[in-house]
């Protein structure tokens, strides 16, 4: 098996996160006979410094000449006060909407080893496993017209569905609830918005080709408290772009850390994954961040791009036995006496691949 992956590493600790899960990736590689070629390209911040714009014309070309997309993370202090057409994350948004992956998978899982770093009680989510299906290229972010008029002093945004782009995205959300205890919560704000009385109402007529998957709806102001309160009733979870965006981040709260959570974007011409947490510019470069978010998307990459669930299942254990074994980033301590082995990105990288490699020779 042959996979081409182009890397757009992007800033703050994007570069020093994804150059871990790309070895990872290489370690896996060796020792399962695959080839996995990579190439890099700029996107974000980066690119707006040193070509002019954040989504570089050969940044999209290579993407779309590859079979997967790994991006690190966009965005920087020094880029806020630009408008949003202009800043690094309209890179990130333009790269989505080239690739044109609709559905952004987005798991939330209790892991037992981080159970204390979750401030919600180890009763409450112990065996929460979530999986978020976020619609990715429509609502407020991409939807026309929107403004933000100066002289009058007022800005508009527009959530904007077709019941196509619903359709599409719930048929994806029904099939991965059917793998999985075959049960599926939309959530939207019905009891509001027209925007979410066309997603419930599509969702219900999807629903009829999914007997075997039972359905709830939830508004999105309730489910955000839900989640906190009892994870575990929930498997799979579909919403709109910006609900997806805003409950898959409070949704880090169940595996205790954002630093731990990968996603990837299915349904286009090529598949994006990315870790869901951001740049981090306050900590870049100081080999702080956690790798673990970017490794386990590396993960995503061999399950859903290269069909190899044994050598994405090899990286998975490998993550929880360093975790077992006590080893943790900085952002994962919790108190003073906490008896764990702090280690840096790259050493967190290189115990990683040591293990991933006992665990694929079956030791
Ligand atoms: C995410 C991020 C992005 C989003 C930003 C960086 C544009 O927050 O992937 O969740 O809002 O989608
Ligand atoms: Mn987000």
């Amino acid at each position: 098996m042959k996979l081409k992956i182009l890397v757009t590493a992007g800033d703050g600790i994007g570069p020093e996160v994804t150059n871990e899960a790309v070895a990872v990736l290489k370690e896996v590689a060796s020792l399962s006979g695959h080839t996995l070629e990579f190439d890099a390209k700029r996107i974000g911040g980066i690119a707006i410094t040193t070509d002019g714009t954040p989504l570089p014309a050969d940044t999209v070309a290579a993407a779309l000449d590859s079979d997967a997309v790994f991006l690190g993370a966009v965005g920087g202090n020094e880029f806020n006060s630009l408008p949003p057409d202009k800043r690094p994350e309209a890179g990130l948004l333009g790269l989505r909407a080239a690739l044109g992956g609709f559905a952004n998978l987005r798991p939330a899982f209790a892991l037992k080893e981080l159970a204390v770093n979750s401030p919600l009680r180890p009763e409450v989510i112990d065996g929460a496993d979530i999986l978020f299906v976020r619609e990715l290229l429509g609502g407020a972010y991409f939807g026309k017209p929107r403004e933000w008029n100066k002289e009058t002093g007022v800005a508009f945004n527009t959530m904007i569905y077709s019941r196509s782009e619903v359709e599409r995205v719930a048929r994806i959300a029904f099939q991965l609830a059917q793998k999985r205890r075959k049960k599926l919560c939309s959530v939207d704000k019905a009891n509001v918005l027209e925007v979410s009385q066309l997603w419930r109402a599509t969702v219900i007529e999807v629903a009829a080709e999914f007997p075997d998957v039972t359905l709830e709806h939830q508004y999105v102001d309730a489910m955000a408290m839900h989640l906190m309160n009892r994870p575990r009733d929930f498997d799979v979870v579909v919403t709109e772009n910006l609900f997806g965006d805003i409950l898959s981040d409070e949704s880090g709260i169940i595996t205790g850390s954002l630093g731990m959570l990968p996603s990837a974007t299915i349904g286009g011409k090529v598949n994006l994954y990315e870790p869901i947490h951001g740049s981090a510019p306050d900590i870049a470069g100081k080999g702080l961040a956690n790798p673990f978010g970017a490794i386990l998307t590396g993960a995503l990459i061999l399950r859903h791009s290269g069909g190899l669930e044994a050598e994405a299942a090899a990286i998975e254990t490998a993550v929880r036995k360093v975790l077992e074994q006590g080893f943790r980033t900085t952002d994962l301590v919790r108190g003073k006496d906490h008896g764990y082995t702090v280690l840096s990105t790259t050493a967190m990288g290189a115990k990683v691949r040591e293990t991933v490699k006992a665990v694929m020779s079956g030791q």
